[in-house]
């Protein structure tokens, strides 16, 4: 079997659901996990009636069967797994994006943001990764976001500079530094391992306040999904363009 064997976590909507549905047409087999089977089969059954080829998989990023579940049920169907975007992601503290909330986060939420952003992406590659091995030419793209760049937030003349939303920004910033040390760790087993900025898309998350609609915003995902061997690695990507950490 030639085709390409995807794996999109929080692909039952947003982003998600447009990166499944993009790299299926591109002709690679998706399997589109959700955290909800209902809502999950449902965007499934949508996708297959445009005649895509693509899986529900029953996958919440913060729970660990599921983690072992997926890595069995690719193991034994597949034997390989040549793409893997994790784009499951939550922002919870604050619905007003322009805002600072360092003096307000309390550490509950700054705990269930790294567990979702953070941590479970690293669980969930960490047991993948041998898959991604035996796939010669694996690829791994990790949603990030312009909001976890140090560099930008740094600067007082960047657009980004008055959007602190300090837990969410904070973990695509550790997000970003995994993306670093794993495309290091992992470059001489073919695997090219790069963070995405969407864009600014219309999403639940991104609000309909947002100028990208979602077919612009799984661009960037999909052409890391699909990079060829001179593609970069371990670099922070909007469309075409390099961003600073
Ligand atoms: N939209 C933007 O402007 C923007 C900008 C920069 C970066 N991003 C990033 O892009 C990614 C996708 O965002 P989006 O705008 O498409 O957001 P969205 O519409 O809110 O979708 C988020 C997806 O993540 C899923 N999810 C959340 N927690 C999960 C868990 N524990 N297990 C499995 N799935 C889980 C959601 O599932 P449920 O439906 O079950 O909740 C949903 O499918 C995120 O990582 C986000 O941070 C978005």
């Amino acid at each position: 079997m030639n085709k390409k064997i995807a794996l999109v976590t929080g692909a039952n909507k947003g982003i998600g659901y447009e990166t499944a549905k993009q790299l299926a047409q591109a002709g690679v087999k998706v399997l589109a996990a959700s955290r909800n089977k209902e809502k999950g089969e449902a965007a499934v059954a949508s996708l297959k009636k445009e005649g895509l080829d693509v899986e529900f998989l029953q996958l919440d990023v913060l729970n660990e069967n599921d983690i072992d579940n997926a890595y069995n049920f690719i193991q034994e169907q597949f034997g390989k797994l040549d793409i893997l975007v994790n784009n499951a992601g939550i922002q919870i503290e604050s619905t007003e994006w322009a805002s600072n909330t360092a003096v307000q986060v309390n550490e509950a939420a700054l705990r269930e943001t790294l567990d979702t952003n953070f941590f479970s992406i690293v669980k969930l590659t960490d047991k993948l990764l041998p898959l991604i091995k035996k796939s010669g030419s694996g690829r791994i793209v990790n949603l990030s976001s312009i909001l976890g760049s140090l560099a930008l937030h740094a600067d007082e003349n960047s657009p980004i500079y008055s959007s602190k939303l300090f837990a969410y920004n904070a973990s695509k910033t550790i997000l970003n530094a995994y993306t670093i040390h794993l495309a290091a760790a992992v470059k001489n087993d073919g695997i090219k391992v790069n963070a995405a900025h969407p864009g600014w898309v219309k999403t639940d998350m991104g609000t309909d306040a947002a100028p990208m609609n979602v077919a612009e915003g799984a661009k960037t995902s999909v052409s890391l999904a699909l990079l060829d061997e001179k593609g970069p690695t371990g670099k922070y990507i909007h469309l075409e363009q390099v961003l600073p950490w």
